[in-house]
């Protein structure tokens, strides 16, 4: 007999999680006999919490905050993106073995392209806001596509700086939180990964006169869909990508390989995510 694939999400807390959602939609578009669940799991449980996947017959997890950074240990392998971005938000069992990955990156950056389909790297330089998990993500993804200048700028610029220290990329900067709006002028794309913008949050304050028109905004606040900054890029005419699109594609990968079934980000699934927002 044919067992049902299991597969979920680990946070704690979990309640707030959006992809058992996600998930489900898929299953059921494709009607899958599947399951994808909430497990919420303590931080120091965790290792006890993976080990138990193969009795419980779970094929897939993906790990959320406060686990993608500290799991490392209990992993037998670790791909490539996951030891760059320094993160893992996907734990595969595989003949026996735990194995991490990490698709935020790749989320990232095909939702850029889809959104925004006439950017490309080779346009000109990029600047990113923030640089916690979110911003490291980004930032290999967009050192691994090619990008000629990258330049940070986070309120404490010491973390943006232990960025640039841990990448060794020369063609990472590390610019001033208070330079941010002047520092805009050369860019192709500007990406926002702070939480400011975020509902309860407040907005992200950036003067976008000299950002040119032709560049790219892209927040990846979700909530709400449409931020104050890409009010602000979409009334200049900027073409603008927002955060959910991140949260969707970065489950591609995920759902591929435990449920073996490729997928799609459509407006249908947008709007079933919406509706949860
Ligand atoms: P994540 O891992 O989800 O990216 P994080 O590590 O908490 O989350 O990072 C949040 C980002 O938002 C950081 O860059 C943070 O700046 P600091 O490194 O200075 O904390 C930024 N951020 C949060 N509140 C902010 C505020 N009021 N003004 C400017 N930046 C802020």
């Amino acid at each position: 007999m044919i067992k049902k694939v299991k597969a979920g999400v680990v946070g704690w807390p979990i309640s707030h999680s959006l992809s058992p959602r996600l998930h489900s939609f898929w299953l059921q578009r494709h009607s899958l006999d599947g399951e994808y669940l909430a497990y919420e799991v303590k931080p120091e449980d965790l290792g006890d919490f993976l080990k138990k996947m193969p009795e419980e017959n779970i094929t897939g997890l993906n790990l959320t905050v406060p686990h993608k950074e500290i799991v490392f240990p209990f992993l037998d392998d670790v791909d490539e993106k996951a030891e760059k971005i320094g993160a893992v938000n996907m734990v595969t069992l595989r003949d026996g073995r735990l194995l991490g990955s990490n698709s935020d990156g790749y989320g990232f950056l095909t939702n850029l392209k889809q959104c925004a389909p006439k950017w490309s790297a080779e346009q000109g330089p990029v600047a990113i806001f923030g640089a916690g998990g979110a911003a490291r993500a980004a930032i290999v993804s967009l050192l691994d596509d090619g990008v000629p200048e990258l330049t940070i700028f986070n309120r404490t610029k010491e973390r943006a700086e232990e960025l640039a220290k841990i990448f060794q990329d020369p063609r990472i900067k590390v610019g001033h939180w208070q330079g941010r709006s002047q520092g805009l002028s050369e860019l192709s794309l500007l990406v926002n990964t702070t939480i400011l913008g975020m509902k309860g949050q407040s907005p992200l304050d950036c003067d976008l006169s000299h950002f040119p028109q032709a560049a790219t905004v892209y927040d990846i606040v979700y909530n709400p869909l449409e931020t104050p900054l890409l009010k602000q890029a979409r009334g200049r005419g900027n073409v603008c990508v927002d955060g959910l699109g991140m949260l969707l594609h970065q489950a591609v990968p995920a759902f591929k390989a435990w449920f073996s079934q490729s997928v799609e980000v459509d407006e249908s699934l947008r709007k079933h995510m919406l509706e949860a927002l």
